[in-house]
């Protein structure tokens, strides 16, 4: 892909990674991504802030074709699909200095063969001119790494927001274009990326707040040409009315489980509450991620196998307790033959959700007519909870 321009001197570089289709070797890629540098040509000074993935250097390489001189190259997060290429970048142009946060220099000088001496580290708020362009420095620390920050082009009030705003999309898209998909892309690399780190991302939301920003340029997916698009969407995904759903995410070996789903989603339509099933066998996670950041309550339902939960259960606990939504009550359901310790298992795996634990529903064996009266209840149960709570 060749440089595209922005503005005036300004221009996106990187790549588009059509074919990717798991990141981090963890999070599925159902669009695939990008990753996006950017070159600033100033009056005085050239500045590329960010590379590429190391294995896609070629191509940031050949976008570089005509720059003879490289003054700076900034850092905004050590992670490698944006830093990997820089020791190759500074092989090029030697003589060009590193800017970072003081704790991406630790970070870069741990991952990257990198020379001490070429970086140069600066403080929150702190500015670097180009000439007619000056960029400000504004520490962020946890969007999604202990030393991330962003910077922020005045002179033309583009925002350049390392991995916060931004999306998993290969596209040809420079901008959004359709902001449903935009949307449900951001949706998702936000329940993934950048959830668990929502109280921190909160505070950066009000630190953003006096910049006059036309234009959010991501680390990952398209540029935004209407701000308040993403900046609404996180403060919904942040601090907005919890939804009227439950999240019910499940596994059966021998239907008994899957029978009690069933009755499960049935009474729960009945009394109101929207259901969004997820059978753990099947699903993609970056799914089951999306409606975490929402819902007011999950259910757990699963089979007792090797005296615990089934391991996809268990798998699905781990992720959701990493994830940490802001789901206000959780509840589990399923089937066992003989014994076992399924529900504590279970609830020991979640400390970090703040959740109130409603009574579970187990059946012995195939459910039973008493089965389906405890699910029916534990139905109204929530939609009398999520009615008290205003959930929408
Ligand atoms: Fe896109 Fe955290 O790297």
């Amino acid at each position: 892909m060749n440089p595209r321009k922005i503005k005036e001197k300004i221009h996106w570089m990187g790549s588009i990674d059509w074919n990717s289709r798991l990141f981090d070797e963890l999070i599925p890629l159902p669009d695939g991504t990008s990753y996006n540098a950017f070159l600033l040509e100033g009056s005085e000074k050239t500045a590329l802030i960010d590379t590429v993935d190391s294995k896609f250097f070629p191509e940031l390489e050949d976008q570089l074709k005509d720059v003879v001189k490289l003054d700076y190259i900034i850092s905004l997060h050590a992670e490698q699909d944006h830093s990997g290429s820089i020791p190759a970048v500074l092989a090029k142009y030697p003589q060009a200095k590193l800017i970072t946060t003081p704790k991406a220099k630790e970070i870069l000088l741990d991952l990257l063969e990198i020379d001490e001496n070429s970086i140069i580290t600066v403080a929150d708020k702190e500015t670097l001119s180009l000439g007619d362009k000056t960029l400000e420095f504004i520490h962020m620390p946890w969007v999604h790494w202990p030393e991330t920050m962003v910077a922020y082009l005045k002179e033309d009030k583009i925002l350049f927001s390392c991995d916060l705003f931004g999306s998993h999309i290969a596209t040809t898209d420079l901008f959004v274009t359709d902001e449903a998909r935009a949307y449900e892309a951001a949706k998702r690399y936000y329940a993934e990326i950048m959830m668990p780190f929502r109280l921190m991302i909160k505070k950066h939301l009000e630190k953003l707040a006096p910049y006059a920003i036309d234009i959010i340029a991501p680390s990952h997916g398209p540029l935004l040409k209407r701000p308040a698009f993403i900046l609404d969407a996180y403060k919904d995904w942040i601090d907005g009315t919890l939804k009227n759903t439950v999240v019910l995410p499940y596994v059966s070996m021998h239907q008994s489980t899957e029978k009690m789903v069933d009755y499960l989603t049935s009474a729960l339509t009945d009394e109101g509450v929207k259901v969004e099933r997820f059978n753990l066998t099947i699903t993609d996670i970056g799914k089951l991620a999306i409606a975490l950041v929402d819902a007011g309550t999950i259910v757990v339902g699963t089979p007792t196998v090797l005296a615990g939960p089934h391991p996809a259960a268990a798998s699905c606990a781990f992720l959701a307790n990493a994830l940490r939504p802001r789901t206000k009550y959780l509840s589990i359901i399923g089937s066992y033959g003989w014994g076992g310790k399924t529900i504590d298992t279970l609830a020991g795996m979640i400390p970090n959700l703040k959740v109130e634990i409603i009574e579970p529903v187990l059946s012995k064996g195939s459910p039973a007519q008493e089965v389906f009266d405890s699910l029916q209840k534990l139905a109204k149960t929530i939609a009398a909870k999520h009615k008290e709570q205003g959930f929408e």
